[in-house]
């Protein structure tokens, strides 16, 4: 048991509860932190005068000794230590003697925390963010390709009307757009250092908290020191964004999964991304997008436990706030790994474009173009709705789709109907005519793909 504070106690922790007020086994994660942000107060330290420029020295070259045995396996983060300040403090006082006990002058484990998060998931928004960036990429590429491809749109998972699966993509591409500018937005706001207010009350050294800003890359100090040990917001918000991005994850996955049955076909996953069954030979299972799928409770679980940890902290620092740390480390791996893994499946699936377009054409999807053709030849929209239907019927029960009918089966329905008609219901026309702004007409689609190019600087 290695403690910084045995001071004032006459009798030593219990074992119990010493291991259940160590943190050490999951703040280990933010050693590169803690140390980078010692090296930036121990500068500053010795800029205002608190420490000589020597102890400085030593410090840092402390740091830099206990950081390249950390990294290259000879020194051991163990529980022997309560937590990862802990652990540095106590292992540069061992290396360098009484300097090393300046470190943590003007400063106290609650506002080193605070920042060790904070720089910890700042890196983890700019990471998912480009992680993200890769996965739109991927996406546009899709579109590219896939302008043409047509394919049946779904409302109530029923088709509905013809799009093309560059439209279809086009949706996901606004979602993941949307989680990129917010994780921008989140970087803006949470880009302040906590770091100089202390244990809650900022500290009588002369201490200069904008250059100890500045040296860790923040906009600058955060205003209040009561609030700067005791904010999680920025997390809360990090959070809450990936849980989108899963939910957004989640749904792409459903559709892959749907895409993929035998029942649709409409793609095929890539041997390498698939798994097999341990009973049923035939089988090639998408367990991927299944577990990508699955893995959203867990990040939604994240969200909920830090809500509800943080809800009723009075201020400023409550020990409460340790339990921040575990799930948010494992939503930020799981949503991480998540988008590296659907962002591969996704660029080596196969899309079987005959399957999807003669899909597009046994599902009755150009049944409002035919409405609305009727339209065109004067007949009133309720009616034309109620012709439509019958055709549809009368389709059904012969097993054909609207194309396959003859003029004259058409005309006994409606004598409005004209040769014409075949061209006005292929799914090319139905398509290419829905030109308005975001729908997936070729020369819409155009427009859009340039705006995702826009986007990403393509
Ligand atoms: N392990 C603690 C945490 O993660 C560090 C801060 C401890 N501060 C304290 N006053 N006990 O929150």
């Amino acid at each position: 048991m290695a403690q910084l504070w045995g001071g004032r106690f006459t009798k030593s922790t219990d074992q119990m509860v010493y291991d259940f007020n160590a943190s050490i086994g999951f703040d280990k994660k933010l050693f590169a932190q803690d140390v980078r942000g010692s090296r930036a107060h121990v500068k500053m330290l010795a800029l205002v005068g608190v420490i000589t420029e020597a102890e400085r020295d030593e410090i840092l070259a402390g740091l830099d000794s206990i950081e390249a045995d950390v990294n290259s396996g000879k020194l051991l983060i163990t529980s022997e230590y309560e937590d990862v300040h802990s652990f540095v403090e106590a292992n540069l006082i061992d290396r360098i003697g009484d300097a090393g006990k300046k470190l943590h002058t003007g400063r106290s484990r609650n506002d080193q925390v605070a920042l060790d998060m904070r720089l910890y998931t700042r890196d983890q928004v700019d990471v998912t963010t480009e992680e993200l960036e890769h996965l739109l990429g991927t996406i546009l590429s899709i579109m590219e390709e896939h302008i043409d491809t047509i394919m049946p749109g779904f409302t109530h998972l029923q088709k509905a009307q013809p799009i093309t699966l560059a439209h279809h993509m086009g949706a996901y591409f606004e979602m993941f757009k949307r989680d990129v500018l917010r994780l921008r937005d989140i970087r803006v706001r949470m880009n302040y250092c906590p770091l100089g207010s202390g244990a809650l009350a900022g500290t009588t050294y002369p201490l200069d908290r904008n250059m100890t800003a500045q040296l860790l890359d923040f906009e600058g100090p955060t205003i209040n020191s009561m609030d700067g040990v005791s904010d999680r917001d920025y997390l809360i918000e990090f959070l809450s964004a990936l849980a989108t991005i899963q939910m957004h994850l989640s749904r792409f996955s459903e559709e892959v999964i749907i895409w993929n049955s035998n029942e649709y076909r409409f793609v095929e996953i890539d041997d390498a991304y698939s798994t097999g069954s341990s009973i049923m030979p035939q089988k090639k299972n998408p367990d991927i997008a299944e577990l990508v799928r699955g893995k959203t409770g867990r990040v939604y679980g994240a969200l909920t436990s830090i809500l509800t940890t943080m809800k009723g902290i009075p201020l400023a620092y409550n020990k409460d706030m340790q339990e921040d740390k575990e799930m948010a480390f494992d939503a930020m791996e799981t949503v991480q790994n998540c988008i590296v893994l659907f962002d591969g499946m996704l660029s080596t699936m196969i899309f079987n474009k005959d399957v999807m377009a003669e899909s597009a054409k046994n599902g009755f999807t150009n049944a409002t173009d035919a409405a609305d053709y009727l339209v065109n030849h004067g007949v009133p929209f309720r009616d034309a709705h109620g012709i439509i239907g019958q055709v549809v019927l009368y389709c059904i029960n012969k097993g054909i789709a609207i194309d396959n009918m003859s003029l004259e089966e058409l005309q006994a329905i409606s004598p409005a109907f004209e040769e014409d008609i075949y061209d006005a219901i292929s799914m090319e026309t139905c398509v290419n005519k829905r030109l308005t702004v975001g729908a997936p007409g070729h020369d819409a689609m155009v427009q859009e793909i340039k705006a995702c190019k826009d986007f990403l600087n393509k």
